[in-house]
C-alpha cells in the first residue's frame, strides 16, 4: 500500500516492533548508531560514504511508509564513517513527504526510531531552490532557522496527543538548529578546502508542495526573511527537536526561484499591439525536478565529503 496507517494516535506506533526487527537484521557494532543521516532528492549517493554497510529496506519495517519520490530510495543503511574503527551510523536514503500522501506522524516516524537507536546527531539534507538572489545554484546553505507556514496554520507534524510523559507539550524552537553543529559544518567545509563560497547561511521556508511556488508566493517568502524553500526537512526537525537531538540542516541549491520585478502584462502588450509597436515579451522560466536532480548529481559528492567530515568532527568533539 502507498498510503500508511494512521498514527495521529501516538499509542499505535510499533516502536518495540520495529527496533525488534532491526536488532534481529544488524550485527552488534552496527545496532548504536551515533549520528543519523538523512538524505535528500538526489543525494543516495551519500551512502558511498558509509562501509560495511547494511541496507534495510523500510518496506520490513513495521510503521514505515515509502518514498515515492523519484531519486528517492526506501531505506536505512547502517554501517560506519571515518578513519579508524569509524563511527556507527544510520542513513535514510530517501525520506517521506507529506505531499505524497504520508501522514506527517509517518514522515518523522523514522526519526524517532533513530532516536531510539541512540543517535544524538542528526545532519539533514534536501534540495532546495534559492529565494535569496546572492545564493548561487549548486550553493550549500547551512540553516540558521526556519519559516513554517503549515506549522502555523493546523499541519504541525507535532499536533496530536504528547507522544510519551517525557516529552515537552510546547517545544521551544528558538534554538531549533543546533550552533555547535553549524560551527562544525564550517568546520569541516574549511578542512576540506570547499573555499568560503561554498557554503551559506540561511533560513528554510518549508511549504507542503507538491505544487512550486507561484512569483507571489516565493516574493511573499523572500519578503517575509526566507533565503531557500522545499518541501521537506521541518517535520524532521521537529521530530528531532522533541527527541532532543542535535540537528543541523544542509540545503543544497538546486535552481533559483524565479521572482519576476515586474509581472509579464497583458495589458500592455495589447496596448503596444494596437498601437502598431513592437511587442516586447518577457522570458518566463520553469522549474523541474529533472533539474534538481541533475544538480543533486553534481554535487553529491561535495555534499558526501561534508557529511563524512562532519560526522568525524563530531566523533571527536
Ligand atoms: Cl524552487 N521550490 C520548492 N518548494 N522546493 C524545491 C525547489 C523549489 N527546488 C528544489 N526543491
Amino acid at each position: 500500500a502507498v498510503l500508511d496507517a494512521d498514527h495521529t494516535d501516538p499509542l499505535s506506533l510499533p516502536f518495540e516492533a520495529t527496533l525488534a526487527k532491526l536488532a534481529s537484521l544488524l550485527p552488534e557494532r552496527l545496532r548504536r548508531p551515533q549520528v543519523g543521516i538523512v538524505c535528500g532528492s538526489g543525494l543516495n549517493t551519500l551512502a558511498a560514504a558509509i562501509r560495511d554497510k547494511i541496507e534495510v529496506p523500510y518496506a520490513e519495517l513495521p510503521g514505515f511508509g515509502s518514498s515515492t519520490v523519484p531519486g528517492h530510495k526506501s531505506s536505512f543503511a547502517f554501517g560506519l564513517i571515518g578513519p579508524g574503527e569509524g563511527v556507527p551510523v544510520v542513513a535514510m536514503l530517501g525520506r517521506l513527504h507529506p505531499y505524497e500522501g504520508h501522514k506527517l506522524a509517518t514522515v518523522v516516524y523514522p526519526i524517532r526510531v533513530m532516536a531510539r537507536l541512540g543517535i544524538k546527531n542528526l545532519i539533514i539534507t534536501n534540495a532546495a531552490g534559492a529565494l535569496n538572489p546572492n545564493i548561487a545554484v549548486g550553493t550549500i546553505v547551512v540553516i540558521q532557522d526556519h519559516l513554517a507556514l503549515p506549522n502555523l496554520t493546523g499541519m504541525n507534524p507535532l499536533l496530536g496527543p504528547p507522544i510519551g510523559p517525557n516529552y515537552p507539550r510546547f517545544l521551544p524552537l528558538s534554538s531549533a538548529y543546533s550552533a555547535s553543529l553549524r560551527r562544525l559544518a564550517f568546520l569541516a567545509a574549511h578542512k576540506l578546502k570547499l573555499g568560503l563560497d561554498a557554503l551559506a547561511e540561511g533560513v528554510y521556508a518549508w511549504v507542503s508542495g507538491p505544487t512550486y511556488e507561484t512569483p507571489a508566493e516565493g516574493r511573499m517568502l523572500r519578503n517575509a526573511g526566507a533565503d531557500v524553500v522545499g518541501m521537506s526537512t521541518v517535520p524532521e526537525v521537529l521530530a528531532g527537536k522533541e527527541e532532543g537531538l542535535e540537528v543541523v540542516v544542509l540545503s543544497l541549491v538546486t535552481n533559483k526561484v524565479v521572482i519576476p520585478d515586474k509581472y509579464r502584462s497583458i495589458k500592455e502588450e495589447v496596448e503596444a499591439e494596437l498601437a502598431g509597436k513592437p511587442v516586447v515579451r518577457q522570458e518566463e522560466e520553469v522549474v523541474s525536478h529533472e533539474e534538481v536532480l541533475l544538480i543533486g548529481k553534481q554535487k553529491a559528492e561535495v555534499m558526501k565529503g561534508l557529511v563524512e567530515k562532519i560526522v568525524e568532527l563530531i566523533a571527536s568533539e
